[in-house]
């Protein structure tokens, strides 16, 4: 199991490994494991991008690109580019499937690489977003300070990630569905034998909202507001880029 935030590169490395051997059930999974509530969480997040019609956006952590399709969602703000973007090939090939499918391979290309090190230039894009992928950075606050060069000034990052409730009952009730019950569902599904009680122990250690909101203020977004989401087990945060 990943050893949470001690060696870097080799946490990073384990994060990878895990990534790509869950991916052929990770929608399967999600589906199950959310209620189908999943798809909620991802349109509303796009939706606060305020998209641009014709403008350049990033995915980061794209997995297997249901939020980078959802940008297409919206027809009257249809954007000219989104790039998916993850360090699993795994992920990014199902990526690929399903882009190709639905038609829209030419405007979504995939790039395989770090959130820690963009391989974009500054000002790039109109628009960031990361779905789940956050509390997975081996070097948060660095994910966080490329997402904030890569933005043109005054542009807006989407971060939707997993939290708990802060009502205490309903924080115990579901905190025994999240340790107990899920990474028993998640090892059957998808045959690995600690992606699911990873999943629940790097939610117990992501920092509160509001230290969030802080590590994103000072990665360069002057504005910053988070809403809970579904009693509160999701978090979506929004910053904008210091103009
Ligand atoms: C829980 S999945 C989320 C996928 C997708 N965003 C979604 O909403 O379903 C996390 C994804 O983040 C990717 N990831 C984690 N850490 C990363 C990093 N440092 N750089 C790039 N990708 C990363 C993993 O490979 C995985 O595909």
């Amino acid at each position: 199991m990943p050893k949470l935030e001690t060696d870097r590169e080799a946490f990073s490395l384990q994060i990878q490994s895990m990534f790509n051997a869950i991916a052929p059930r990770y929608d399967l999974l999600n589906r199950v494991l959310s209620c189908g509530v999943d798809r909620f969480w991802r349109k509303r997040a796009v939706s606060r991008l305020m998209l641009k019609p014709g403008g350049r956006y990033l995915d980061i952590a794209c997995g297997t690109g249901d939020v980078a399709l959802e940008y297409f969602e919206r027809p009257a703000e249809s954007p000219r580019q989104v790039v998916a973007l993850d360090f699993s090939e795994a992920m990014l090939q199902r990526a690929g499937t399903k882009f190709k499918d639905r038609g829209r391979q030419s405007a979504l290309p995939r790039v395989c690489a770090a959130a820690e090190a963009l391989p974009f230039a500054d000002a790039s894009f109109d628009g960031v977003s990361v779905a789940f992928g956050v509390r997975n950075f081996a070097d948060r606050e660095q994910g966080l300070r490329e997402m904030a060069r890569v933005l043109r000034p005054g542009c807006r990052a989407v971060i939707l990630e997993f939290s708990l409730p802060r009502q205490p009952l309903l924080r115990e009730s579901y905190r025994l569905y999240f340790d107990r019950v899920l990474p028993g569902i998640g090892r059957w599904v998808s045959g690995h034998p600690d992606a699911y009680t990873y999943l629940p122990e790097s939610v117990g250690v992501f920092p509160e909202r509001e230290e969030f909101a802080v590590m994103m203020r000072n990665a360069g977004f002057g504005r910053v507001r988070y809403r809970e989401m579904t009693l509160g087990i999701v978090t979506l945060y929004v910053g904008i880029r210091d103009e």
